[in-house]
């Protein structure tokens, strides 16, 4: 598809979804003034996270003291099923990061109560659910639809087995308009795990706001911090602790709550 197409079936999109008008009218300011957040600090953030990281496994047995048995080990024909539901699907959206690690950060608060931003499949919901429903607790998760595939918006969340779907409370918003909605549901969650809107701008955002609703020992975790500085530069301002996990050539952080 032409990049003009591509504007054009994105902006399409947007009008025919009211409830995404705030979001289409922030993208059209961040595209005319604000296009430099995705990647800034790029370069700094990539060798901040280079020296820091280490493997899920270490992260998992080393810093939460829990013995490494991967997710798809404990779970396995929950994870055939949600791999073959995935291959059904006519779309094709955004990938899963650690499962084992969204899974132990779960378990290693007892977590009742999680949020989630960026659902796409569903993987990291079926992880964190997991954990969740052993404890009866909620996963709240905030996603908002890929605009540039009209179908989709059905598949969100397709690999999420269906008998942890009592525990899954899902926003279909921009970040921006759901997470309000979650926190007027909860004041305070055990954790968090942030896979939505990338753009430095975005994460500070939302971290600010989440960080503030995480209760003390809680867990905090965001994806793809080495796509630029907004995850060091939250952790250095607030003097946090963050560990880094290398994950599939990405890097995820965690900061534990003191
Ligand atoms: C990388 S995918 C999430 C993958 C998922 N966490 C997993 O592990 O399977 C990112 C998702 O965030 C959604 N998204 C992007 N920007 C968003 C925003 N501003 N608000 C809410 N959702 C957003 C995308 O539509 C997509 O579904």
């Amino acid at each position: 598809m032409s990049k003009v197409a591509e504007i054009a079936t994105t902006f399409f999109g947007y009008l025919k979804r009211p409830d995404l008008y705030p979001e289409l009218r922030r993208k059209i300011w961040k595209n005319l003034f604000n296009r430099s957040s995705a990647l800034r600090g790029k370069e700094e953030a990539e060798i901040w996270c280079k020296k820091l990281a280490v493997s899920e496994k270490d992260f998992i047995e080393k810093i939460l003291k829990i013995p490494f048995i991967s997710f798809q080990e404990i779970f396995p024909q929950e994870y055939q099923a949600a791999l073959q539901a995935q291959e059904r699907t006519p779309v094709k959206m955004g990938g899963a990061g650690s499962l084992s690690v969204i899974y132990y950060i779960n378990e290693y608060v007892s977590s009742k109560s999680s949020v989630e931003t960026g659902v796409a499949y569903g993987w990291s919901s079926f992880a964190a659910l997991a954990s969740l429903v052993k404890r009866n607790g909620t996963l709240f998760s905030s996603d908002m639809p890929y605009i540039m595939q009209n179908q989709s918006e059905d598949f969100v969340g397709c690999v999420i087995p269906e008998k942890y779907k009592n525990n899954w409370d899902l926003y279909r918003f921009a970040d921006k308009e759901s997470l309000p909605k979650i926190i007027a549901k909860a004041n305070s969650f055990d954790v968090i795990h942030y896979d939505s809107d990338k753009t430095y701008d975005g994460r500070i955002w939302a971290y600010t706001l989440l960080w503030d609703k995480l209760r003390k020992g809680g867990v905090f975790m965001s994806d793809d911090i080495g796509d630029n500085a907004a995850f060091k530069d939250y952790c250095e301002s607030k003097g946090l602790e963050p560990h880094v996990i290398e994950f599939d050539g990405k890097y995820a952080g965690v900061v534990i709550k003191n």
